[in-house]
C-alpha cells in the first residue's frame, strides 16, 4: 500500500468513527489549526497563544469594548434541535476589585432572542475553566453563531477546546431507567432455615418497611407542632422518611432582630421527627442571594459581618446537632454572591463548609442550587464542587431543587445535566421537588416521569418535595394532597403507587424444610417473618442495603396445632 493511499485510509476511517460517535459543528474546535474560522463579534481582537488548555494553541482575545464582543463563529444548526456546547476559558486578568468574572456560553441567531448553554459566575484568574451546556437552537435558525460573552470587558482572556455537538434523543429513555433502577436499587436476599421440620412446609414473608433511598418532604414547623393540623402530620408520617424545614430553620426566620433568636417551634419540631424515626436535613445556615438575608445582616461592616457569621454557625449549628442529618451551608450560592462580595472573600463559602464541620463533623455538608434541570447551571454547580473537592473542603453532597415549570419534559436534556453534576463525584440530593400545574392530570405523570429518572441515576441518593399540602405549601399548583383530610389529588395517588408499591417489596414465598430463597428487593428495611400454616412463627428486623444472607434458626419454635 502507498504511504498515500494508508494516509487516506486512516483520513477516511477517522471520518467514520467521528460520524459514528460525535460530530464536531465548529471547525477547528481545539484552536490548533489556522483559526479562519474563528472571528471576532463586533470589536475584538483575536491572537493564538500558546497558553493552551490541550495541544499547544489557544486564542487570546483581547481589546474588547463591550460584553457582546468576543470569540465567535457562525454555525449552521437545525431549528429546535438539542445541542452540547461547552469551552474552556481562563482569565488572565481582571479589573481591580473583580474577585472573579461572569462568563457565558451563548447562541445569537437573527431572528431569535440569545440561547444561554451555561454561565459561570465564578470564573477566576489563571485557572481553566469549562463553561456551557445542554440546550435546544430556535425554530428560527437563520444567521447563528456561538459566542463566548466575559462581562469584565477588560479582562483579557484566552479560550480552547471549543465543543458543539447535537445531542440526539434517548430512544427509550423509559426502559433505560428502569433498568438501572432493577440494578442498582435493589439486592438478592436470601434467606435460609435452620432447624425446620424436614418435611414441613413453610412461609417466609418479606416486607419491606422502610427505604434505603430518601423520599421526603418539605414541612412547617409551626403546623407539625399544632394539634390542630393533625391530618397534616398523619400524612406526613404515612408518606414519607424524610424532613427538611421549609423556613424555620433559615436565618431571616430565626433572627429577624439581631441576637433575638426564635427557635421554639423549630426545635419541638425537630424533636418530634426525631422521636418518631425521621431523618431530617437542614436548610440552611446561610442564604447568600441579597433578598433573602436577614436586613440587620446587610448593615454590619465587615468585621462585624464575619462576628455575625460566626455567631450563627455555633448557634444554628449546634442547635440542630443531633437532629439534623445535613446541612444546606450557603443555599443558591450560583445566583448570589451576599457574602463574597461583603466579606472580599472569593473563598467565604469553602470556609463556611470549614466552619459548620468544626461545629458538626457528623454533618454532610451541601451545596443546594436551582436552575439546574430546566436551565443553565449544571456545569457551574459541578465546578464548584469539583473546586471545592480539590481544596479539601469538607463537602458531602450536592443539592438539586428541581422546582419544575416547564410540564414538556426534556428528559434527554435532563439526563445529560445530572450526568454533569454527577462528574464532581459527590452523592446528589434532589431536595427541593415541585411540579407547578393546574392540570393534576399533568402534575401525576410529570411527578412520575422525573420520579423515574431520579430513581434511576446512580448518583442521587434521595427525593425530598418542597411541600405536599395544599393547606401548607409555598404554591398551591405543586400539592399532592388537598383539604382538610388531606386526601391525594392524583399527583398524590401517583406518588404513592411509586413509594408504597412499585418501588417497595412485599413478597410472601413457600420454603421446604431446612431450604432456602432468594427475592431480588429494593434496599432497605424489611420485617422477614417465618409462617407454617398462616401462623408466624418468628419475625426479624434486617437491613438490606448489598446482597445478603440471612440464616433463621426455628428449631423449637412450632405453629399451634391445627384442629379440625
Ligand atoms: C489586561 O492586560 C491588557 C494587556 O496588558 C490590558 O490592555 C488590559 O487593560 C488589562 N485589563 C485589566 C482589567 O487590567
Ligand atoms: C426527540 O423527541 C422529541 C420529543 O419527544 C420529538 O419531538 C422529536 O421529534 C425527537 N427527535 C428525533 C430526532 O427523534
Ligand atoms: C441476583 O439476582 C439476579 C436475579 O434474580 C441474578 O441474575 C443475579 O445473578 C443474582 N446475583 C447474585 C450475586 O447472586
Ligand atoms: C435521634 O437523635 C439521636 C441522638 O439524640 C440520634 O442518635 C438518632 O440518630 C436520631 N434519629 C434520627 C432518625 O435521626
Ligand atoms: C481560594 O482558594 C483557592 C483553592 O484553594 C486558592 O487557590 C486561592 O488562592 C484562594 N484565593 C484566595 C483569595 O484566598
Ligand atoms: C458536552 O460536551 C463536553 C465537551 O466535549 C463533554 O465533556 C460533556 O460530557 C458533554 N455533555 C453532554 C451532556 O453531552
Ligand atoms: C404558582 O404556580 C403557577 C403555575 O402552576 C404559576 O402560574 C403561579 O405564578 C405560581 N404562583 C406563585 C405565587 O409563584
Ligand atoms: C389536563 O391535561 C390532560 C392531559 O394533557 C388533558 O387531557 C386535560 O384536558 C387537561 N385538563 C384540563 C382541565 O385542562
Ligand atoms: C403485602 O402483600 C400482600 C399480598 O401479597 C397484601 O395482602 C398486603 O396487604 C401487603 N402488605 C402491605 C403492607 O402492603
Amino acid at each position: 500500500m502507498s504511504p498515500t493511499l494508508f494516509v487516506l485510509l486512516i483520513f477516511v476511517s477517522l471520518l467514520i468513527r467521528c460520524n459514528g460517535e460525535i460530530t464536531q459543528l465548529v471547525h477547528d474546535p481545539d484552536m490548533e489549526g489556522l483559526h479562519q474560522s474563528w472571528k471576532c463579534r463586533a470589536h475584538c481582537t483575536l491572537t493564538p497563544s500558546h497558553d493552551a488548555h490541550t495541544g499547544k494553541t489557544s486564542l487570546l482575545v483581547t481589546n474588547r469594548g463591550s460584553i457582546n464582543d468576543g470569540l465567535s463563529q457562525s454555525v449552521n444548526l437545525t431549528p429546535n434541535g438539542r445541542y452540547n456546547f461547552t469551552f474552556y476559558v481562563k482569565l488572565l486578568n481582571l479589573t481591580t476589585g473583580n474577585m472573579y468574572d461572569m462568563v457565558q456560553a451563548t447562541l445569537a441567531c437573527s431572528n431569535a432572542n440569545h440561547i444561554k448553554f451555561g454561565q459561570e459566575r465564578y470564573t477566576r484568574l489563571n485557572h481553566w475553566t469549562k463553561v456551557g451546556g445542554v440546550a435546544h437552537a430556535p425554530a428560527d435558525t437563520s444567521g447563528c453563531f456561538i459566542r463566548v460573552q466575559v462581562s469584565d470587558i477588560h479582562a483579557d482572556h484566552v479560550i480552547d477546546d471549543v465543543s458543539l455537538v447535537a445531542v440526539p434523543n434517548i430512544t427509550d429513555w423509559r426502559a433505560e431507567a428502569n433498568e438501572r433502577i432493577e440494578s442498582i436499587r435493589k439486592s438478592n436476599i436470601t434467606i435460609r432455615l435452620t432447624g425446620a421440620e424436614p418435611n414441613a412446609n413453610y412461609e417466609i414473608e418479606l416486607y419491606q418497611t422502610k427505604h434505603e433511598f430518601a423520599f421526603g418532604s418539605a414541612i412547617s414547623a409551626t403546623q407539625f407542632i399544632d394539634p390542630a393540623y393533625s391530618h397534616y402530620q398523619h400524612a406526613f408520617y404515612e408518606n414519607f422518611e424524610w424532613a427538611v424545614l421549609e423556613n424555620d430553620l433559615k436565618w431571616q426566620q430565626m433572627e429577624r432582630r439581631q441576637g433575638h433568636i426564635h427557635s421554639t417551634e423549630a426545635m419541638a419540631t425537630l424533636k418530634s421527627l426525631n422521636a418518631s424515626g425521621i431523618k431530617v436535613r437542614g436548610h440552611n445556615v446561610f442564604w447568600g442571594v441579597d433578598l433573602h438575608t436577614p436586613t440587620w445582616v446587610t448593615t454590619l461592616s465587615q468585621h462585624d459581618l464575619q462576628v455575625a457569621m460566626d455567631n450563627r454557625i455555633n448557634n444554628v449549628v449546634a442547635m440542630a446537632r443531633n437532629y439534623v442529618r445535613h446541612w444546606d451551608v450557603n443555599n443558591e450560592n450560583l445566583h448570589g454572591d451576599f457574602y463574597e462580595q461583603r466579606t472580599r472573600d472569593p473563598n467565604i463559602t469553602m470556609k463556611m463548609f470549614s466552619s459548620v464541620h468544626k461545629v458538626d463533623p457528623n454533618a454532610l455538608l451541601f451545596l443546594n442550587d436551582f436552575g439546574i434541570m430546566e436551565n443553565n447551571v449544571a456545569q457551574s454547580l459541578r465546578n464548584q464542587a469539583m473546586l471545592f473537592k480539590s481544596a479539601g473542603v469538607p463537602i458531602h453532597g450536592i443539592g438539586i431543587q428541581s422546582h419544575l415549570h416547564k410540564m414538556d419534559l426534556d428528559i434527554t436534556a435532563m439526563k445529560a445535566r445530572l450526568d454533569t453534576v454527577a462528574e464532581a463525584g459527590l452523592p446528589i440530593w434532589i431536595t427541593e421537588l415541585s411540579v407547578e400545574t393546574t392540570n393534576q392530570t399533568v402534575r401525576a405523570s410529570v411527578l412520575r416521569d422525573v420520579m423515574t429518572l431520579y430513581f434511576s441515576h446512580p448518583a442521587i441518593k434521595g427525593i425530598l418535595l418542597w411541600g405536599f399540602w395544599n393547606g401548607r405549601i409555598y404554591n398551591t399548583t405543586a400539592a399532592l394532597f388537598e383539604g382538610p383530610n388531606v386526601q391525594p389529588n392524583a399527583a398524590g395517588l401517583m406518588y404513592q403507587e411509586l413509594f408504597k408499591t412499585t418501588w417497595r417489596t412485599n413478597v410472601t414465598l413457600p420454603v421446604h424444610g431446612n431450604g432456602d430463597v432468594t427475592v431480588r428487593g429494593f434496599q432497605g428495611v424489611y420485617k422477614v417473618t417465618v409462617k407454617k400454616s398462616d401462623k408466624e412463627l418468628t419475625n426479624q428486623y434486617v437491613s438490606v442495603i448489598d446482597d445478603k444472607a440471612i440464616v433463621l434458626d426455628i428449631s423449637g419454635l412450632s405453629a399451634p396445632a391445627i384442629v379440625g
